[in-house]
């Protein structure tokens, strides 16, 4: 049977598959010498880090963090807290941060500057979407899967309230249904 079909479908599983082979290529040729370091985000970008390390034609170590997110809401504090450190040091290495999405951006300008300060070699983001629309301050992500607009999407590692990550498409929950139960 399939799962949660009344939801509308936003960006197919074939389109993602397609769009991180690029990335994965796109980013195999420009960290061609070298160990990769991803860093990942969780809990949002399991999924995409899973297909994107399998695109990636380059030898990685990856990496988790976890940083406070919305909790049941769909609004960003703008508070951002550490909830789990990575386990191995950055100093020197090319890192490259894994995000599912940046929405205002409050999020990934915090958790760069953390990681500027224990001085990796490089830094850069990879995020599967991006919604620039809602931004309140001035960060791009260095290779983006898809820009979408202002609407709360789920699906592919991305959740709301804990829910729908399993989706294998990424689907939009309508205003009325953002209701935490
Ligand atoms: P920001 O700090 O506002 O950029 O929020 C980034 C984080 O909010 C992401 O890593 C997600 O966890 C969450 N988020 C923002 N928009 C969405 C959405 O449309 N669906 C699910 N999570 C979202």
């Amino acid at each position: 049977m399939e799962k949660n079909n009344n939801l509308e479908v936003l960006i197919s599983r074939a389109e993602i598959a397609e769009r991180v082979k690029e990335l994965g290529a796109e980013i195999s040729r420009d960290y061609h010498e070298g160990k990769l370091f991803l860093v990942t985000v969780l809990k949002g970008a399991v999924v995409f880090l899973a297909d994107l390390i399998r695109n990636l034609q380059i030898p990685v170590e990856i990496d988790f963090i976890a940083v406070s997110s919305y909790g049941g809401s769909t609004k960003s504090s703008g508070i951002v807290r550490i909830l789990k450190d990575l386990d191995y040091n950055i100093k020197g290495r090319d890192v490259l941060v894994v995000e599912d999405i940046v929405d205002t951006g409050l999020t990934l300008q915090y958790l760069c500057e953390y990681l500027l300060r224990r001085q990796p070699q490089s830094l850069r983001v990879a995020a599967l979407l991006d919604k620039p629309g809602r931004r309140k301050v001035e960060i791009k992500p260095d290779y983006c899967g898809f820009t979408i607009p202002d609407c709360f999407v789920v699906g592919y590692g991305l959740d709301f309230d804990g829910d729908y990550r399993y989706l294998a498409d990424i689907k939009i929950i309508k205003e009325e249904d953002l209701v935490k139960t």
